[in-house]
């Protein structure tokens, strides 16, 4: 039974945000010694598949000059976007390498990826992930190529002095529908539902309205600003939740870990454009 609160807009790719990222590739490594031939391919229909072993997805139509590029070479690079890149991921979203030399043309840099041979990372990229195809998947308009993450390599720029990553500072860029937006404040931590008072003023102080990192916590500390829903929803309920196993899970899928050392019915309007990629 449908409800009339909702209105149906079809079977189409409205998954909001994703994420979009340029996707370094060549056929061989002449690039490295100038030749050209190095290429850039914008990519929202991209995520997470594992975390062990970690593997990531790229969709890409199969005329897109990349997807031969990666197909014979086997490598790419997942280079992610932030707002100074906003210009040159739309350009090379709309242009190919058949006709242009985006490196070139947007006056960017090719560098050697760690981990891999032919594909080229950003070197303007705030980070960027190696990866190597290990199965291609036909699926309709796109082809799906899994591949293995073997090396993520972040710009000391958005490193802090604890090790830590700076998100904020990369100003990530999504996808929603068609659009770009900026990624925005951060707003909570994985398991930040559930986690005591002293780690959620030492990971989230902009919860807290005294805007005190560290503050005592023996006095006053009923005033934690626990964000539940209004109106009492199950959804927000923080009593008695198993909190050994919400670390665990936040500690599986944490992203701000410190890196190891090294080198560095009626469509809405629109509607269908969602699924342009
Ligand atoms: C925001 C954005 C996201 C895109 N996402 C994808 C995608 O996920 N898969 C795909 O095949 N093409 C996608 N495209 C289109 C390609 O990036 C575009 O056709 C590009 O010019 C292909 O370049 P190439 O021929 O050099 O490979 C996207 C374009 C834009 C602007």
């Amino acid at each position: 039974m449908t409800d009339e609160r909702f209105r149906t807009i079809g079977a189409t790719t409205y998954l909001c945000p994703t994420p979009t990222v340029l996707v370094g590739c060549a056929e061989q490594d002449g690039w490295k010694t100038g030749t050209g031939g190095a290429n850039l391919v914008t990519v929202a229909w991209t995520g997470i598949c594992c975390t062990k072993p970690p593997v990531l997805s790229i969709s890409l139509r199969p005329e897109r000059h990349s997807h031969g590029l990666i197909l014979r070479s086997g490598e790419f690079t997942v280079n992610l976007v932030g707002e100074a890149l906003l210009y040159a991921m739309d350009f090379c979203g709309v242009k190919s390498g058949r006709e242009v030399d985006k490196f070139a043309a947007l006056g960017l840099t090719a560098m050697r990826a760690e981990g891999l041979n032919t594909a080229p990372a950003l070197m303007e990229a705030p980070a960027y992930l190696s990866c190597r195809v290990r199965q291609v998947l036909a699926l309709g308009s796109h082809d799906l190529f899994l591949a293995d993450i073997v090396e993520v390599c972040v710009n000391e720029r958005y490193i802090r002095a604890d090790g830590s990553l700076d998100e904020t500072a990369m100003r990530l860029i999504a996808h929603v529908h068609g659009k770009y937006r900026v990624m925005g404040a951060e707003a909570g931590f994985f398991g930040f539902s559930v986690a005591g008072e002293k780690a959620l003023r030492r990971r989230a102080p902009y919860l807290y309205p005294d805007g005190r990192p560290e503050a005592d916590t023996s006095a006053g500390a009923g005033d934690a600003p626990r964000r539940k829903p209004a109106g009492g929803s199950a959804a927000g309920g923080l009593a008695g939740k198993p909190r050994r196993k919400a670390a665990q899970n936040a500690a599986n899928h944490e992203t701000d870990r410190k890196p190891r050392p090294g080198p560095a019915g009626k469509p809405l309007s629109g509607g269908k454009r969602g699924g342009k990629p």
